[in-house]
């Protein structure tokens, strides 16, 4: 069992590229905590800096209190399971789980018996004879799974193990990580740019943008409470939708105008009372495509939106349309005028609402769409950084502090 910490860790590759932007992060005994972020932002080389495959530039990587940043990856008792397997091909998969216990000359009988035991935790005993060329792709990622359990290491590093699986084997993968994890407890570090499995792994998620860690914390406090927009942005699937609006009313009843309407947003001030400061200036509000529904009719709190598109997903619908701008109501009404195409480089957000499988909805065809300013995010239109939420914990810490000091 072991402490991962992270202090600083930073790489910038020769020609200049900084993907690792001062990290810091303490991974938990036990833990599973994910790394997700885009494309690109910097996962694989955090994750190869702690086996030791890539220098580090600054910073240090510590495991249970001991500082390896400079250590060989064989001394660090650690194992990755990559992307593409990596297999050899001309082993056989008891051949294949068995190496790293050959290079470390353990005793071949107990070798054999770890090798087997672990084959038949990962339903591979039939198979352990075959070589990966003989098997689905499934069957090759627990392979990669099971040579680097044998080893029994300290820590589990996993570099998206399943983006090369079919939807529904991911699914299934997914459910036998989490067991596997709840049955050995080691601590584990995985990366996907996945929001969708980061959110069903995770103990923890540390969300990373351009090298820098935005925020940890349960996949319940990044998506209740993010911190800034683009951890907004990211966890949650369709994405949250943003509109710069301006704030109205008085603190006790704050609006906001969007799509030519005036919207109340309920207890706004009350839970974050930092919005107070943006009465009168922009803010950059961010719905969720659960906070809207269809009404039955065009009244005061409905957008009046036209349907760029619709996709069924069977148990809901997906309808996409163009992101309201505060003042104009929307202008387009006629089928006729929908646009083939959306040009980013216009300007034009395109939102997304998820409304019930049984909405009647045809592109073109101009629909209301109730709005629910209950679960609106706030944010700062310069920095990005999230207009907070006061949770009801605070006051009741609040009140009890009161209660004693009165
Ligand atoms: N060996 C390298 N030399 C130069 N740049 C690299 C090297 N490896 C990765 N990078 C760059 O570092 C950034 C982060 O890469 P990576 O850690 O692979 O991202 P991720 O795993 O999140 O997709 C990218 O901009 C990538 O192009
Ligand atoms: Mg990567």
């Amino acid at each position: 069992m072991s402490v991962v910490r992270l202090e600083h860790l930073t790489k910038t590759f020769p020609g200049g590229t900084t993907a690792v932007d001062d990290l810091s992060l303490t991974i938990g005994d036990g833990e599973f905590l994910v790394l997700v972020g885009p494309s690109g932002c910097g996962k694989s080389t955090v994750l190869r800096m702690i086996a030791g495959l890539e220098n580090v530039s600054r910073g240090d990587v510590f495991i249970d209190d001991e500082q390896v940043t400079d250590w060989a990856p064989k001394a660090r008792d650690i194992a990755m399971v990559f992307q593409n397997y990596a297999l050899y091909p001309h082993m056989t998969v008891r051949q294949n789980m068995g190496f790293a216990l050959k290079l470390r000359h353990m005793d071949k009988d107990e070798a054999r018996q770890k090798v087997e035991e672990t084959a038949g935790l990962l339903g591979l005993a039939a198979l352990i004879d075959r070589k990966p060329a003989a098997l689905s792709g499934g069957q090759r990622q627990r392979v990669a799974m099971g040579r680097a359990m044998v080893r029994q290491p300290r820590v589990f590093l996993l570099d998206e193990p399943l983006s090369n699986l079919d939807a529904k084997l991911r699914v299934s993968m997914r459910a036998e990580l989490a067991r596997l994890h709840q049955r050995y407890r080691i601590t584990t570090v995985y990366v996907t740019h996945d929001q969708v499995e980061a959110m069903t792994l995770g103990d923890r998620i540390a969300v990373i943008d351009k090298g820098r860690l935005q925020q940890v914390g349960t996949p319940e406090e990044l998506y209740r409470s993010p911190i800034n927009r683009f951890v907004a942005g990211f966890m949650g699937s369709p994405s949250m939708n943003f509109a710069t609006v301006e704030l109205g009313g008085v603190p006790d009843r704050v609006t906001l105008r969007l799509g030519g309407q005036e919207f109340e947003v309920p207890g706004a001030v009350h839970r974050r009372p930092s919005l107070a400061r943006y009465l009168g200036a922009p803010v950059v509000v961010g719905l969720r495509p659960a906070a809207f529904s269809l009404a039955e009719s065009p009244g005061t709190a409905t957008l009046a939106i036209v349907p760029l598109g619709v996709e069924s997903l069977g148990d809901e619908k997906h309808l996409l349309f163009e992101a309201p701008t505060p003042g104009s109501s929307t202008t387009r009404v006629a089928a006729d005028d929908v646009p083939l195409t959306v040009d980013e480089s216009s300007g034009t957000q395109l939102w997304t609402a998820k409304v019930t499988q049984h909405a009647d909805l045809t592109i073109g065809h101009p629909v209301p769409l109730a709005v629910d300013l209950r679960d609106a995010y706030f944010f700062d239109p310069v920095s990005g950084d999230a207009v907070a939420e006061v949770h009801d914990s605070v006051p009741a810490v609040q009140r009890e502090l009161q209660a004693w000091t009165a």
